[in-house]
This record gives structure tokens, C-alpha cells and sequence, in this order.
């Protein structure tokens, strides 16, 4: 069947479709049914089931036969270091660690935090987590203590397991100072952590709270996979939203297990056996789904890169990694290739390597501008497949089903829904829109197995940001439109989320914390963009009249505040003195009036504004940072 005969296959009868995928995976209780409606709009899948994660991702291979195929290749263009992981070492490895987890008391519902970085303990850490039923909540390293405090908070964890640094180009990051400044302001109180000493920068521990990674799985007893129910959370992620208090998203685990087995034939086109590359972060979404468990619940071997595309040591470090291990699928974001074509601007040193194991390149995270796939196409020789999906969803709401049937590239648009989603074009009263014509992007209830069913603790905030705006639908924040052949483009998002180098952040979280400043009477940060990570944030400052610190002064206060309260991967470094901010009539901050000033586009203007004048010293200020067409 063609993508057109699933997708409507889907269509007419969704719960068919889904009780047909859940046959893939191995229940403990097989579901009754699909779609659980009883409190809609709020919906759950395979509900009534018994079933656990790490099973299907590690046990069941081992027990079917691919006890020896490698699970991990894990490759360290930082370090040096390369190492490859068996199904079964893996089955050891992660029975052995829940084990030590189970003897300190960590059972089914308690919530762990892993702050590891891109090594393969950190997959090892997150399997075990879901071995035991436990609801692990990764932590990305290059958000600053407060974040991680932030987050303990939110997930109340009864332990966290850390590494002691992860490593930057040319930098070590010690995260045991992170940590136990995180620990010390967060209010929740931890029992106990797990410290994975790495050689690069081991850490001292603090006793009675600190166990070495090793030591405390000394003598334990391996522990047995623990069935759960399938609306139990196998994890928590946050996600930027668009205050400083991010969105735990929430994972349902047995439609996270269905749904993610389906794409890997059907979207990424590989077969169990096959070698599958994201190259991204297990802190983020894209690591959680394609790092670690849709490869290995699938049977493939996943490949953990703790490198960059540039700089370690050059643009082809992917190159190398694609041919030395067979790589079949490749997932990364725009933003990589673009840094790698700044360096390697012809694509000369792709030459060097045989990558003619490799059938498909798949972007998304961010836009993807038609220069980059277009490059990556030429050097590459193979199908560049953009996707769009978000953190909420967990996987591609809309994309190029290559395995199922590679459509026509049309560049500039992800492709089509993928069955599960009924995306549509509302207006802002919620009615559909024409073809081809813009409005912000919405999918009908309910969203598929696998989605969020809710945010951790915080069912109205999620009625508030996802559900409320469109009865019936759901809110991606996504605005574009669909072309007559049913071709979706992402154009823009509806609210203050920037895009940061394939990274999510809030435009307000960074205001909250420069309000923070004493000096700082009001403030605006607004994304403008930039021809390598995507978008970069810019901070607007107004000072207090009686303030009396020197501009340059702020300036760096206002970096450092940023960098130390969010993190360095917020790349901010753009921040810019104002008398006023341009306004309307009622006060509300025109930020996207700025932005289309600093991108020196074209603007209609704003009819509520305040003063016009205003206007004219945003853009004398944002000439000098080289913008507004500078
Ligand atoms: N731990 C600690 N610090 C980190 C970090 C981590 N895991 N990841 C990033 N940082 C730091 C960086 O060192 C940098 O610090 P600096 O300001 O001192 O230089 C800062 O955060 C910004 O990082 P980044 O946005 O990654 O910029 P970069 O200039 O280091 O690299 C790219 C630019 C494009 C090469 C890089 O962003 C990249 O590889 N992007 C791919 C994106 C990706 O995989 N996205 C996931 C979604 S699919
Ligand atoms: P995240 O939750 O970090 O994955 O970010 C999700 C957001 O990134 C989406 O809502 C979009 O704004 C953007 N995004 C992701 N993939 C794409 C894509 N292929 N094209 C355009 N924007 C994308």
C-alpha cells in the first residue's frame, strides 16, 4: 500500500489502524482496545495494556536472536573513544543499574532526573529508569543550575543520575558544581544521586548522597523488567513554553512504544539489523525518540555521537561516522549541515568516504531552508526528507514517508500528515482555511498513541496552551498553511518560542531573568535571524532614570545573567540599550514589529501603535549589532 491507502486507511477507521501497529510490540497484557475517549479532550491509548519499554527495546532481541548485534556504537570525535554495545551487554548493563536504583529504593512512579551527557550511559541510565517502571526526565547539560533546580522542582525525583562533566570542543563542563548548586536552591529535597565518573573530570562525592555509578551497583541483584500500564509516563521531558516555568511534556508508554516502531520502517526506512544515526542530544526530544528507544524497540543499532559537526575536528566528522559504521538513515538538524557547509562550502571533504551505505538524509527541529537541503542533496546524492514535529508530539507529524512510499520533494515543505494526524489551517475563529492560504496550524482530536496525554501536574496548563484556543483541535504554536496537494509549510510560530541552532527557548524566559537586573526597568527579547543557528535571541534593555551603571556594563551583566540563569546553549550575546520600546496604545510590546525591523523586512504599520517615532530608535540601535539591513 501506497502512503495515499494508508493514510486514508487510518482515516476511516483509526482504532483498526492502531490495534494493527500495537501487534509489533510484545504486551505483557495485550490492549482490548485503542482509543480510550472517557474524558475527552483528553485521550489515552492502549490503556488497559501491561507492558514495559525496556523490554521491547533490549530484552525481547536478545531473546529473539540479536542477543550479538551491537544496540549502541558509541563514538567520541572529542575523546578519541569508540566502543560498541551488544543487545545482551546492554541487557546486563541496564538490569545491572536498575538494580542498583531498585536496592536504594527507587520503584514504579518515582521520578528520576538524568544529567548525563552523550555517552552511553546516558541510554543505559534511561532504560533502566523504564525497567522499573520509574519516570526518568533527562536534563540537557548546557542549561545552568537554576534550570536544572527548576526542574527538580517540577518532577520531584527521589534520585538523580549524574555524570561528572560533559565535553565541549575545547572545554570541559564539570556539572557536579551545577548539580549540587541545583540540589542546594532547588525546594524538593533528593534522597540520593548516582555519579558516573568520567576520566575527562572526575568529581568529588558527598557522602550518604553521592554513590558512585559502579560501586552502587555492586552485589546487586539485576532487576526484572516491571510491567505498567499503558498510560503510565515512561518519561518526562520539558520543553520551552513561553514563560520561565518550562512544559513537562509526558510520555504515555505504550503508545510511545507503538508509535515509534512505526516510523522507523515507515518514515526512516530502515529494517531491524539496519544502522540508525541521530545526530542530536539525548536532552532533547529528538535524542529521546531517535537516539534511544525507536532504534533499539525496532531492532536497529543506534549510534551515540558525543561530537559536532564542526570542530571535531572538521566538517567531516560526519562523513566519517555515516561510512565507518554503515550508517542507513541519517537524522540531524538543518543547523549542522549549514555549519558544515560555512567550512566545507564545495563539500570537498565528503570525497574522502564511502558513504554509499546511506539512503536518506532526514532534517527537522527548525525550518529548513531550501539552500541547505539543496547543498546537502548535491553532496550528499541522496533524498533529502524534511520532517516537522515537536517535543509535545514525540514524532513526525508531517513528513516524507520513505519506507512506507518516498513522495515528491518539494522543497520548503515537510510533506504531508502522517496517519494519526488530521492537520489542518484554522483562522483565528477556528475555522478552516482555503488551500494555500496562511493560519495557524492545528491538529483534530485526538492526537495519536504516543503524543502528550497531558503536562506533569499541570492539566489546565495544558488545557490552556494546547486545547482551549481551538475547541476540537490541537495547538501546535505552529502557523503555515497547505499547498493543493496537501503539502504542508511551517512558516512561523504563533507564540514568544524562538529557534536557537535547532534549540527550543523561550523569548520569555530570557525577559524574566534580564527583568531580574536591578538596573533594568523594562525589557524584550525577540528572535532575529541568523544564516547559521536559524534564529538568535536579542535583548531590548530600558534603563531605570536613576541608574547609574555604565552601558557596557549592563550589557555584560545582561549576557552573563542570561548565560547563568538559563545556560550558554541560549546563545545570548545580542542585547542592545533603549530609552522606550515601541508600544501599542495599550501597552503591549510590539515584538514582532521588531523583528521584521532587524531582518529588514517589510512591515505594515502596527495600526495600535503608540509612537511611530519609536520605531526609528529600534533601528538605529540594531544597525550597529549588524542588523536592519546594516
Ligand atoms: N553542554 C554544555 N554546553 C553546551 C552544550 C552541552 N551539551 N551544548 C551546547 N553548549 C554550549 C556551547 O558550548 C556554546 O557555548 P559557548 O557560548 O561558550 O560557545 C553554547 O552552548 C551554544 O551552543 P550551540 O548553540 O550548540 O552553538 P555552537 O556554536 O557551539 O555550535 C552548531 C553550533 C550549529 C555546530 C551546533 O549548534 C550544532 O551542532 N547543532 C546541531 C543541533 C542539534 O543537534 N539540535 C538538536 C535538535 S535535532
Ligand atoms: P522541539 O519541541 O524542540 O522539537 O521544537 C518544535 C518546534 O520546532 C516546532 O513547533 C517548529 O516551530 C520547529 N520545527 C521543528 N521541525 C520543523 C521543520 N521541519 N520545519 C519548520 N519548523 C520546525
Amino acid at each position: 500500500m501506497g502512503y495515499k491507502a494508508v493514510y486514508d486507511a487510518w482515516k476511516a477507521d483509526p482504532e483498526s489502524f492502531w490495534m494493527e501497529q500495537a501487534k509489533a510490540i510484545d504486551w505483557v497484557t495485550p490492549p482490548t482496545r485503542a482509543l480510550f475517549d472517557e474524558n475527552a479532550p483528553l485521550y489515552e491509548w492502549f490503556k488497559d495494556a501491561r507492558v514495559n519499554t525496556c523490554y521491547n527495546a533490549v530484552d525481547r532481541h536478545v531473546e529473539n536472536g540479536r542477543g550479538e548485534q551491537a544496540a549502541i556504537i558509541y563514538d567520541s570525535p572529542i575523546t578519541g573513544k569508540k566502543d560498541s554495545i551488544t543487545f545482551a551487554e546492554l541487557k546486563d548493563k541496564v538490569a545491572s543499574l536498575a538494580g542498583a536504583l531498585q536496592a536504594k529504593g527507587v520503584t514504579t512512579g518515582d521520578r528520576v532526573i538524568i544529567y548525563v551527557p552523550m555517552v552511553p550511559e546516558a541510554l543505559v541510565a534511561m532504560l533502566a529508569c523504564s525497567r522499573i517502571g520509574a519516570i526518568h526526565s533527562v536534563v540537557f547539560g548546557g542549561f545552568a543550575a537554576n534550570e536544572l533546580a527548576v526542574r527538580i522542582d517540577d518532577a520531584t525525583p527521589k534520585a538523580i543520575i549524574a555524570a561528572s562533566c560533559g565535553l565541549e570542543p575545547g572545554r570541559v563542563v564539570p556539572y557536579k558544581p551545577l548539580l549540587d548548586e541545583a540540589i542546594e536552591i532547588a525546594n524538593h529535597k533528593i534522597d540520593f544521586t548516582l555519579i558516573l565518573q568520567r576520566e575527562e573530570h572526575p568529581c568529588d562525592l558527598i557522602a550518604d548522597r553521592d554513590f558512585d555509578w559502579h560501586a552502587a551497583q555492586d552485589g546487586v541483584t539485576p532487576a526484572n523488567c516491571v510491567p505498567v500500564s499503558g498510560d503510565h509516563p515512561v518519561y518526562i521531558l520539558y520543553t520551552s513554553g513561553t514563560t520561565g516555568q518550562p512544559k513537562g511534556v509526558v510520555r504515555p508508554t505504550a503508545g510511545h512504544i507503538v508509535a515509534l516502531n512505526w516510523t522507523m520502517k515507515n518514515i526512516y526506512n530502515v529494517d531491524p539489523g539496519d544502522v540508525f544515526w541521530a545526530a542530536s542530544d539525548v536532552g532533547w526530544v529528538v535524542g529521546h525518540s531517535y537516539i534511544c528507544y525507536g532504534p533499539l524497540i525496532h531492532g536497529n543499532t543506534t549510534i551515540v555521537f558525543e561530537g559536532k559537526p564542526v570542530g571535531t575536528p572538521d566538517a567531516s566528522t560526519f562523513w566519517r561516522v555515516i561510512a565507518e559504521h554503515n550508517v542507513r538513515s541519517f537524522f540531524t538538524a538543518p543547523t549542522a549541515f549549514r555549519a558544515i557547509k560555512r567550512d566545507d562550502p564545495k563539500g570537498e571533504l565528503i570525497q574522502n568516504f564511502d558513504i554509499s551505505a546511506l539512503r536518506g538524509l532526514y532534517l527537522a527541529g527548525e525550518r529548513a531552508d531550501p539552500d541547505t537541503i539543496e547543498w546537502a542533496q548535491k553532496v550528499m546524492g541522496v533524498p533529502v526528507y524534511d520532517h516537522w514535529w515537536q517535543t509535545e508530539t514525540g514524532y513526525t507529524i508531517a513528513g516524507n514517508p520513505a519506507g512506507l512510499e518516498a513522495l515528491p520533494v518539494k522543497i520548503g515543505s515537510p510533506t504531508v500528515a502522517m496517519p494519526g494526524y488530521d492537520v489542518q489551517i484554522l483562522d483565528e475563529a477556528g475555522h478552516p482555511m482555503p488551500a494555500g492560504e496562511l493560519g495557524a496550524i492545528a491538529v483534530k482530536l485526538p492526537l495519536p498513541p504516543g503524543t502528550l496525554p497531558t503536562l506533569w501536574h499541570a492539566e489546565e496548563r495544558f488545557k490552556k496552551s494546547y486545547l482551549n484556543t481551538f475547541p476540537g483541535y490541537y495547538e501546535t504554536g505552529d502557523a503555515g498553511m497547505i499547498d493543493d496537494d496537501g503539502y504542508l509549510y511551517i512558516m512561523a510560530r504563533t507564540d514568544d518560542v524562538i529557534n536557537v541552532a535547532g534549540h527550543r527557548l523561550s523569548t520569555g524566559a530570557m525577559e524574566e531573568v534580564l527583568a531580574g537586573h536591578p538596573d533594568i526597568a523594562e525589557c524584550a527579547v525577540i528572535g532575529v535571524t541568523d544564516t547559521l543557528k536559524g534564529q538568535l535571541p536579542m535583548g531590548f534593555v530600558c534603563l531605570n532614570k536613576e541608574c547609574e551603571t555604565p552601558v557596557e556594563q549592563i550589557t555584560k551583566d545582561c549576557i552573563a545573567r542570561v548565560r547563568d540563569t538559563i545556560g550558554p546553549v541560549a546563545a545570548f550575546k545580542l542585547v542592545s540599550v533603549v530609552d522606550r520600546l515601541p508600544k501599542t496604545r495599550s501597552g503591549k510590546i510590539l515584538r514582532g514589529t521588531m523583528v521584521k525591523i532587524a531582518d529588514n523586512e517589510d512591515f505594515k504599520m502596527p495600526a495600535t501603535i503608540d509612537d511611530p517615532a519609536i520605531l526609528d530608535e529600534i533601528r538605529a540601535a540594531l544597525k550597529p549589532m549588524g542588523y536592519a539591513g546594516a
